[in-house]
C-alpha cells in the first residue's frame, strides 16, 4: 500500500485482552469475538482509512440503508494453527473473490485485494493467541460489508463499512443433524441472489427452519423453487449424497452458493478416484435410493460446518435414518481436509496461505 494514501493501514491495539475469561473447551459457535476487528469506510467514491482496532460497537444512523433494505454481504473463512504455532488460512483468495461477487450483485462497491489481505493479516497477528492448536480448533473469520449511508430512499447507498470480526470456533452443530427436504418454502429463485452471501438469504431461512425444528429437523435441504423436485443446498452448507460408492451434488448456478469446502471435496474426491457426479439430484432418486438401502450417506460442507454428516432426512411425512458407514466418505474428506488445513499433509493444490 502506498504511504500517505488514504489506504494506509492504521493499527490501534486494545489496552486489555478478554482472552483469559474465555472457556475454549466449551465454545458455542459465533458467540465470542476476539480483541480486535478491522474496519474500512467507503465514502466519496473510494475505500478509505482501513484500521485494525479494538473490537467494539458501531455507531450508525437508524436510517442507514442496511437496516431497511438489507444491503449487506458477508463471508466465512477460517484460520488454523499448526503444531509449530504457524497460522494458516484455507483458500482465502476464494472467499475474497466471492465477497466481491456478492457485493456486485447487491450494488456494493468491490473491496480492494491488498487492503483486504493486509488488514486481515494484521488482525490475525494481533489476535494470534486466540487461535488454538489441535484438530477441530480454529478461528472463524467473518468479513462483511454493510450500507451505512443515512436515508431511507430505496437506492444503493453511497457509503459503506467493511469489517472483519473473528470468533474462536470448534464445531458449528452441537449435536446430530437431520434435515427435511423443502416442499413449500424456497431459498432462492432463478435470477435472484442465491449464489451470493447476501445477509437476507440467511435471515429468510429462519422462519421455515424454525418450523422444521418443531418437526425434529435441524436444517432444511432447499429444493428448486419451481418444482421442488431437485435438491439444491442446505441453509448453512452445500450438500452431498453418497449413493453406493458414488457422490452426487448439485451444480452451482445463480441459486446455489459456490462453496469453497464443496469445491475442495470435489477436487479431493477426483484425486482419490471417488466418482462425483455434479448434476441435478432429484428428490425421487434419493428417496428411492434410501428405500432400496443404496443411500449410504448425506453430508453437508461449509466453512463453519466443515463436513457434517446428516443422520437422517424427512420427506412428504416420511422419515429416513442413515446407518453409520465404516468407510464413511464424510469422515474421509474431513480428515483429508484437516490434514491440509493444519499443515500436516502436503498442500498439492496450493490451498494453504501462511499468515
Ligand atoms: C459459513 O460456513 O461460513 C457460513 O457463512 C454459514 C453461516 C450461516 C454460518
Amino acid at each position: 500500500m502506498k504511504n500517505g494514501s488514504t489506504l494506509q493501514l492504521e493499527i490501534e491495539k486494545a489496552s486489555t485482552s478478554k482472552i483469559d475469561s474465555v472457556d475454549f473447551d466449551n465454545l458455542v459457535f459465533g458467540n465470542i469475538f476476539t480483541d480486535h476487528m478491522m474496519v474500512c469506510d467507503y465514502k466519496n467514491g473510494e475505500w478509505r482509512n482501513p484500521k485494525v482496532m479494538p473490537y467494539g460497537p458501531l455507531q450508525l444512523e437508524p436510517s442507514a440503508r442496511v437496516f431497511h433494505y438489507g444491503q449487506a454481504v458477508f463471508e466465512g473463512m477460517k484460520a488454523f494453527k499448526d503444531d509449530n504455532g504457524e497460522v494458516w488460512l484455507f483458500r482465502p483468495q476464494e472467499n475474497f473473490e466471492r465477497l466481491n461477487k456478492s457485493s456486485k450483485r447487491l450494488a456494493i462497491p468491490e473491496f480492494p485485494t491488498e487492503v483486504f489481505f493486509e488488514g486481515l493479516e494484521a488482525l490475525l497477528n494481533l489476535d494470534r493467541e486466540w487461535i488454538k492448536q489441535g484438530f477441530g480448533n480454529s478461528l472463524y473469520i467473518r468479513p462483511f460489508v454493510i450500507a451505512t449511508e443515512a436515508g431511507v430512499s430505496a437506492s444503493p447507498a453511497k457509503e459503506y463499512k467493511f469489517l472483519i470480526i473473528c470468533s474462536p470456533a470448534k464445531s458449528y452443530y452441537s449435536g446430530e443433524v437431520r434435515v427435511v427436504f423443502a416442499e413449500k418454502f424456497s431459498r432462492a429463485a432463478n435470477g435472484g441472489v442465491g449464489f451470493a452471501k447476501a445477509a437476507g438469504n440467511y435471515g429468510a431461512q429462519f422462519y421455515p427452519t424454525n418450523l422444521a425444528k418443531e418437526e425434529g429437523f435441524q436444517q432444511i435441504i432447499w429444493t428448486d423453487a419451481n418444482t421442488h423436485e431437485y435438491l439444491e443446498e442446505a441453509g448453512t452448507m452445500n450438500i452431498f449424497f453418497r449413493v453406493g460408492d458414488k457422490l452426487l451434488t448439485a451444480p452451482t448456478n445463480d441459486r446455489i452458493l459456490d462453496g469453497v469446502t464443496r469445491k475442495s471435496v470435489i477436487t479431493l474426491a477426483e484425486e482419490n478416484d471417488i466418482t462425483v457426479e455434479v448434476r441435478r439430484v432429484s428428490v425421487k432418486e434419493i428417496v428411492d435410493a434410501a428405500k432400496k438401502g443404496d443411500l449410504k450417506e448425506i453430508f453437508g460442507t461449509g466453512t463453519a460446518a466443515t463436513i457434517n454428516p446428516v443422520k437422517g432426512f424427512g420427506h412428504d411425512g416420511e422419515k429416513f435414518e442413515l446407518e453409520d458407514q465404516e468407510d464413511s466418505y464424510a469422515q474421509y474428506f474431513k480428515t483429508k481436509l484437516m490434514e491440509i488445513q493444519y499443515n500436516i499433509a502436503e498442500d498439492k493444490f496450493g490451498w494453504r496461505y501462511k499468515v
